[in-house]
Order: C-alpha cells, then sequence, then structure tokens
C-alpha cells in the first residue's frame, strides 16, 4: 500500500466516522420531540407539584420556597396575626375576593384564604400583585403582614392588599396538605 492510499483510506474512515455522527446527532433530535409529545402530562406534572416539609415551621415564622420559579410564603400564623385578620371589617377590603383557587369564588374573610379552619397556616405566591416585586414579610408594613417597598404597597396579616398601587390581595396557590406536616404545592 502506497502512502496516497494510505491517506485516503484514513481520510474515507473519517469521512465515514463523521457521516455517522451527524446521522446519530439527527435521529437523537428527532427522538426528543416523539417524547416530549407522547409524554407530556408526565413531563409537565413532575414540573408542576412539589411537596414542602413544613414540619420545623415555628408558629409566628414563615419559609419561602421557590415554585415554578416564583417564591411562595408559607407561614404559620400566630394567634395574634390570626386574631387581627379576622376582626377586619371586609368592607374595608380592597380586593374582596379570596383570589384563592382552593376555594373559588368566595370571598376574602380570612378563612377562606388559609389552608386551615384554624388559620394557622397561610399559603402565598410571594409576588406583588402591582408590578411583581417579592414583598417583605414578618410584621410589615401599616398591617403588621407584607409590605412591597418597590411602590409602597401594604397588606394585612392575611395577605390581603390594604394600602398602595397594588390592587389584588397576594394570590394563594393551589396548594393542599398531603399530611399534617407536609403541603403539595400546585
Ligand atoms: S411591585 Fe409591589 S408596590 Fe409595585
Amino acid at each position: 500500500m502506497s502512502h496516497a492510499e494510505d491517506n485516503e483510506g484514513t481520510r474515507r474512515d473519517f469521512l465515514y466516522y463523521a457521516t455517522a455522527g451527524a446521522g446519530a446527532v439527527t435521529a437523537g433530535a428527532a427522538v426528543w420531540p416523539l417524547v416530549n409529545q407522547m409524554n407530556p402530562s408526565a413531563d409537565v406534572k413532575a414540573l408542576s407539584s412539589i411537596l414542602v416539609d413544613v414540619s420545623g415551621v415555628e408558629v409566628g415564622t414563615q419559609i419561602s420556597v421557590m415554585f415554578l420559579g416564583k417564591p411562595v410564603f408559607i407561614r404559620r400564623r400566630s394567634q395574634e396575626e390570626i386574631d387581627e385578620a379576622r376582626a377586619v371589617d371586609l368592607s374595608v377590603l380592597i380586593d374582596d375576593s379570596s383570589e384563592n383557587p382552593n376555594k373559588p369564588g368566595t370571598d376574602a374573610a380570612d378563612q377562606n384564604r388559609t389552608m386551615d379552619e384554624n388559620g394557622e397556616w397561610l399559603v402565598m405566591m410571594g409576588v406583588c400583585t402591582h408590578l411583581g416585586c417579592v414583598p417583605l414579610g414578618d410584621g410589615s408594613g401599616d398591617f403588621n403582614g407584607w409590605f412591597c417597598p418597590c411602590h409602597g404597597s401594604h397588606y394585612d396579616t392575611a395577605g390581603r392588599i390594604r394600602k398602595g398601587p397594588a390592587p389584588q390581595n397576594l394570590h394563594v396557590p393551589v396548594a393542599e396538605f398531603t399530611d399534617a406536616t407536609t403541603i403539595k404545592l400546585g
């Protein structure tokens, strides 16, 4: 075999493998959308619900978790916070909807905002309904709940808008207790 033939053979082999490689990539690219189409519910389901262990959340404190790219506040309210929220006359509220998909069509009474009847657990999107900033918590603002410093929106201890430019109460996400210490979001 001459050197020329040898080089030719090497180049042919190289071309062959390069072509095979390109073929494999193309096949892979074609398979992905197919799998995606066949499996949309499993795919979406995995992304759209999470379990949160709330066993470590003390009374009068909250945790924030990220859910679908947004913060969710999970607050275990003190009795004072509950009493304050329940003492509010609904006629003074800016948004009279519970904004709670778990209790659709209900008014903004404190009982319609919380996870449990006693009102200890309040779960809300940590997204100001004005322009989407993340409000400060732990008794912030004029109503001892949450305060959005971006343009000065004050939310009460039930997360209801009370003062400032935000038009709606903080939204409650789809959520449920799956056992005594686990909240499923989504
Ligand atoms: S984004 Fe919260 S007050 Fe404007």
